[in-house]
């Protein structure tokens, strides 16, 4: 019979085997607790590109890690309470963050300020102590001043890479691709729509001429079905009547460009999707973050894609959108600077 610590040298050199073979990506999520968190959590876990999960929140990331940890893949789960967030965030490669309140009807994610702000600039100052080189997802709102604040924070830390900062505008697009195929009943895979500009009301602008099946659309549809995209937040929000807004959406959103940018990061080529990064497309204007299309590579940020082709409907939502993401960015500057 082979001594105990036979056994173990044995594991463990078939464990550092196995991880030189395969890719070890770590995934930290920060806010695992709540109604984003938890379901986030669950996806992750099945998903094969991501080898360990780092569970953090002020409350329950244990319990939830508990929990997540049986489900039978092959990721291992840990989970870490309030006063260790810098464990949480050892070794880890992509942080994703929705930590902070949700709105209740009558509020803007303007409104949501005052409260996630510090939460997002504290967890940034972390995460530049201890993952410098990680990727950033941030799904806190209000995105559009959000992702700012955690440039800023990083910048002044000294560890700001633009490639690597991520505002996460996927439940947009996911809307834009379930309501097109809704209106013009087709599958959603046949309905995918670029979303570009920011993440609330008027500065989420979907280029739906760029479609099959949106370019032909009369007026009429195209305008509530803009509007509907624009505003789906809201609609979830008031269907919770006081509950908070979208969870389980935006934990499949958040999952999918996730798992987009672990694809990128790996090596795959081609991965193309909306996300709100520090941009020059309209830096002549004061405005230094921007969602539009962008590859996904092996650094994070590959390539900034133009908009490409609009019309002059979707120039008109573009004119509505550039000074309210202007106010928004620079809120989210001062905010860091002050
Ligand atoms: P929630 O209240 O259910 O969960 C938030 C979690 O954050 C809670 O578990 C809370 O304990 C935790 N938290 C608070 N402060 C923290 C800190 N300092 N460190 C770690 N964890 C902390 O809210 P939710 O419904 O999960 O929404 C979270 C955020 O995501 C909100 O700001 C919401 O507006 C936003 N959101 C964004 C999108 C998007 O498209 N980007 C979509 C939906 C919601
Ligand atoms: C959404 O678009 O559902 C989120 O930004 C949450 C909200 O406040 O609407």
């Amino acid at each position: 019979m082979l001594a105990r610590s036979a056994v173990r040298a044995a594991l463990t050199n078939s464990r550092s085997f196995s991880s030189s073979a395969a890719r070890q990506t770590k995934v930290a999520v920060l806010g695992a607790g709540g109604g984003i968190g938890q379901p986030l959590s669950l996806l992750l876990k099945t998903n094969p590109l991501v080898t360990s999960l780092s569970l953090y929140d002020i409350r329950g990331a244990p319990g939830v890690a508990a929990d997540v940890s049986h489900v039978d893949t092959a990721s291992e789960v840990n989970g870490y309470p309030a006063d260790q967030l810098d464990q949480a965030l050892e070794g880890v490669e992509v942080v994703v963050i929705p930590a902070g309140v949700p709105r209740k009807p009558g509020m803007t994610r303007d409104d949501l300020f005052n409260t996630n702000a510090s939460i997002v600039r504290d967890l940034a100052a972390a995460v530049a102590r201890v993952s410098p080189q990680a990727h950033v997802l941030i799904i806190s709102n209000p995105v559009n001043s959000t992702v700012p604040i955690v440039a800023s924070v990083l910048e002044k830390a000294g560890v700001f890479d633009p490639r690597r900062l991520f505002g996460v505008t996927t439940l947009d697009v996911v809307r834009a691709r379930r309501f097109l195929a809704g209106v013009t009943n087709n599958h959603p895979k046949d309905t995918g729509v670029t979303v570009v500009g920011g993440h609330s009301g008027k500065t989420i602008v979907p280029l739906l001429s760029q479609t099959a099946y949106g370019k032909g659309l009369d007026q009429e549809t195209w305008s509530k079905l803009v509007y509907r995209i624009q505003f789906g937040g809201d609609e979830v929000v008031k269907a919770k009547d006081g509950a908070g807004s979208a969870t389980l959406s935006m934990a499949y959103a958040g999952a999918k460009f996730t798992d987009a940018l672990l694809r990128g990061l790996k090596g795959e080529k081609g991965v193309v999707t909306p996300t709100f990064v520090k941009s020059d497309l309209f830096a002549d204007q004061g405005i230094d973050f921007f969602s539009s299309n962008v590859e996904l590579g092996p650094n994070g940020v590959e390539k900034i894609h133009p908009l490409g082709p609009i019309s002059a409907e979707e120039q008109k939502l573009l004119d509505e959108c550039l000074p309210d993401l202007k106010k928004n960015i620079e809120k989210g500057k001062n905010f860091v600077a002050n």
